[in-house]
């Protein structure tokens, strides 16, 4: 009878497969390697002579030794048959080298044993990590970014408000004083004219300061605020709006409340200034449990791929998303443009 290993692999020359493979290659017993070829012992600067025969626990992150024991008889006893998983090895030069094994039991010499394979994996679980660490900065400095701009809009909205408000409403009222009491209709003209501009000018103050810190979003509500943008937004660019009617049951978190609606104003600049659209589509949806809110245009879409630089706007937006415990998503729409879609849960811990 022929050895089916014969029959499907005739005449391979495994040993010197084994031997120049660019994984390590290794066979555990009795707790000792039996074997290991030369990557696997040059991943910790060794050589397999000065492997074959040592214990694992000479070779094996002191750390991590109990947690390996384990995970090695479990394998020998048969509670499983094979594991991948990282394990930690020491260096010759007292380095940590982590490298990703994949071992399965099998019989070796009529009696279990440990046969496995692995790779190096330090760099890239470093590169890894680094990545996480990197993207967890980005997003702290976003949120930072995002909480002094509130801070120093809310600040710009009251001075503005107080301190030029009312040295424009003085002016006004002594604009107002001299129109009374001259007589000479040059003086008067000139006075009218004067009052006037004090008056465009303590309006203007009013909607920068506005603009700057929504009150709107206090007194009138968030649904109300964004419709008020909306209607500021079609008559300023000439873009066709739509609202789906929305049923507002929950009452939103100031934090909430600012987070949405800096979302929208960020999606309408957008669309003003990249989608060269002619309509955009708006639908907010107050559940018991979430809030949605769904931004369509007509535009030429957006190409998220092409994206060369960190965006920070997009960054700003999906970060408000996230401080609220929300999810955002952009795209492009599948029937042309781009969809913005906010998800927020109403509930989430650290936001009330
Ligand atoms: N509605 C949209 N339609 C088409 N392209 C868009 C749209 N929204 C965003 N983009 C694209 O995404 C890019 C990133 O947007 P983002 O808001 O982050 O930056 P920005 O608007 O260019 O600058 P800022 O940081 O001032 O917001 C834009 O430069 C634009 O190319
Ligand atoms: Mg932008």
């Amino acid at each position: 009878m022929i050895d089916q290993e014969d029959q499907y692999f005739p005449s391979i020359p495994f040993r010197a497969i084994v031997e120049q493979s660019l994984a390590g290659i290794y066979v555990l017993q009795d707790e000792h390697f039996a074997y290991a070829n030369a990557t696997w012992a040059e991943m910790i600067g060794r050589t397999p002579e000065e492997m074959i025969g040592g214990h694992l626990r000479e070779f094996v992150d002191p750390g991590f030794l109990d947690e390996l024991m384990a995970l090695y008889w479990r394998r020998i006893n048969g509670d499983l048959k094979s594991l991948r998983f990282v394990t930690r090895l020491v260096h010759k030069d007292g380095r940590v080298i982590l490298i990703e094994v994949h071992g399965t039991r099998m019989d070796y010499k009529g009696r279990p044993a440990i046969v496995g394979i692995g790779v190096d994996v330090t760099e890239r679980l470093k590169r890894d990590e680094e990545l996480i660490r990197s993207k967890a900065q980005l997003q702290e400095l976003a949120a930072n970014i995002n909480r002094l701009r509130e801070e120093q809009r809310a600040k710009f909205a009251r001075d503005l408000h107080d301190v030029l408000g009312g040295m424009l409403t003085s002016i006004k009222m002594d604009v107002s004083r001299i129109m009374r009491r001259v007589d000479s209709p040059e003086v008067q003209e000139i006075t009218h004219g004067l009052l006037a501009l004090t008056q465009d000018t303590i309006n203007t103050v009013r909607e920068i300061s506005e603009e700057l810190r929504p009150s709107a979003l206090d007194h009138i509500g968030l649904v109300a605020a964004i419709e008020k943008e909306i209607a500021v937004f079609s008559n300023r660019y000439n873009i066709a709006t739509c609202m789906a009617p929305c049923e507002v049951t929950t009452r939103l978190s100031p934090k909430r409340n600012i987070a949405i609606y800096r979302i929208f104003q960020e999606a309408l600049t957008n669309i003003a200034r990249h989608a060269d659209a002619t309509s955009v589509f708006i639908r907010l949806e107050f559940n018991d449990d979430d809030f949605r809110m769904e931004i369509v245009d007509n535009g030429r879409g957006i190409d998220m791929e092409s994206q060369t630089m960190t965006p920070i706007g997009l960054l700003g937006m999906s970060e408000r998303a996230r401080e609220i415990g929300g999810t955002l998503e952009i795209g492009s729409n599948p029937g042309g443009g781009t969809r913005l879609c906010l998800f927020a849960p109403l509930v989430h811990q650290g936001v009330q």
